[in-house]
């Protein structure tokens, strides 16, 4: 049996509708911005494999210290031990984390970081006072948080949550904050302030909701009145932090910083599985408690996994060096440049596109064809073409956006915005 044979027969991949599925792509190798495939085929990985990837693909430095981590101490249980790499990586997230935060709390992906979070401030309020009615969450439409049964609660209720809308806990969406809309957001928060545990929310850019933005100013005055009524706030950083949006975490656009930031994705320079949410002294100290009951009851085999560390303090060392983050500069420059041009050729072009945006690394603008939907069969017809041309789009529904590696060159980002200016036209 080839490959693609045993694939079929053995293996459920991810987000894919197992019925007439096309054939998955198999990808022997990959190098900095390129994976390629059995026939040598090389593909420009223009959404870094679910924005993940910071420093490109195979990255000798994180690569040597992972060999050597593996070597020295793979895997120990982290509950009554500890080791150099969880506590380094620890101290240097916290050094580098917006506000005042004081600590780490271990985990091994996305959607653990942010139920983390949840349990942590929902459980925060139950410390303090076992009656506490604080028990709703706030969060925006259109969010995305993760898979996991909290994760998925606090997501906007979408084609991914259908089967499980019922059993979800009690969630206040509110619309994300605009220079219109303030005033009415304001009144929901007022109305149910002193339920409401905690508020969620994916700084300025929702990504799988469509990679859709809003404006820190009039977030900022969100969060102002959030904080007023002493709700926790929860910066859902997994897939915006580690300068996707310009800056080391989205969350240092506004001034009102979160009491809690959840990280993932470009963690490890998106080379291994990890999670971490970090937390200020306000939420620890209901933690450090003479009442055993007061324990955050939490953990996963791999919490911490020494060999995932050293791979995030290596891509912390890369993200620190001058060369980093003058890449980041240009990647950011040239985006802005190519967003101006679009926005120019906007009503010149054969099909209508909408929302031309940008923040920092990221880019995104709407196909105007069919609903504006996860669902439309857009996105597909273009990740085939794409990948016909050497590279890898995966547009969410008729969102069109890239999130490349910072390592991405000039030609191959030329080549990306030439392939999306041909769909255009
Ligand atoms: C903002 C945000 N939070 C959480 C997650 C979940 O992360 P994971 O897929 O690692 O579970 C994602 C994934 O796309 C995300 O974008």
């Amino acid at each position: 049996m080839t490959l693609l044979q045993k694939d079929k027969q053995f293996v459920w991949h991810p987000f894919t509708a197992q019925k007439n599925r096309l054939p998955p792509i198999p990808i022997v190798q990959a190098k900095e911005s390129l994976l390629f495939d059995e026939q040598g085929k090389s593909y420009i990985d223009a959404i870094s494999s679910w924005w993940v990837t910071l420093h490109g693909h195979a990255n000798p430095h994180i690569a040597q210290k992972i060999f050597e981590q593996a070597l020295k101490l793979e895997q120990v249980i982290f509950a009554g031990f500890t080791h150099q790499p969880a506590v380094a990586l620890a101290e240097k997230l916290l050094e580098k984390l917006p506000g005042g935060f004081s600590k780490i709390f271990y985990s091994d992906n996305g959607s653990t970081s942010t139920e983390v979070a949840l349990k942590m401030a929902i459980q925060f309020w139950w410390n303090n006072d076992s009656q506490s009615k604080r028990k709703k969450i706030l969060a925006f439409k259109n969010a995305y948080h993760g898979d996991t049964f909290g994760a998925m609660g606090v997501s906007e209720r979408s084609v991914f949550t259908l089967a499980f809308q019922d059993l979800f806990f009690e969630v206040i969406f509110i619309d994300t904050p605009d220079e219109n809309n303030l005033p009415a957001l304001f009144k929901i928060i007022d109305a149910h302030a002193e339920n409401i545990a905690a508020f969620i929310y994916e700084p300025l850019v929702q990504g799988a909701g469509g990679m859709k933005m809003y404006q820190a100013e009039y977030f900022n005055l969100l969060l102002q009145k959030v904080k007023s009524h002493d709700i926790i706030c929860i910066a859902d950083e997994v897939m915006t932090g580690f300068f996707r949006t310009g800056k080391f975490f989205a969350s240092e656009y506004m001034e009102i910083k979160p009491d809690i930031i959840c990280m993932s994705k470009g963690l490890t320079g998106g080379t291994m599985a990890l999670g971490a949410t970090a937390c200020t002294d306000r939420i620890y100290d209901a933690y450090s408690s003479d009442n055993p009951l007061h324990t955050f009851f939490h953990g996963h085999s791999f919490t911490a996994n020494p060999i995932a560390c050293s791979a995030a303090l290596a891509s912390m060392e890369l993200l620190d060096k001058e060369d980093c983050r003058e890449k980041i500069r240009l990647l950011t420059l040239v985006i802005d440049q190519f967003t101006r041009q679009l926005n120019m050729l906007q009503g010149k072009l054969e099909r209508p596109v909408k929302n031309i945006r940008h923040l920092g690394t990221i880019l995104a603008f709407e196909i105007d064809e069919g609903k504006n939907e996860y669902l439309n069969s857009i996105s597909k017809t273009i990740t085939e073409k794409a990948l016909k041309t050497g590279i890898y789009l995966r547009p969410l529904g008729n969102t069109v956006y890239i999130m490349p590696p910072y390592c991405i060159t000039e030609h191959e980002l030329k080549l990306v915005f030439d392939f999306m200016l041909s769909l255009l036209k």
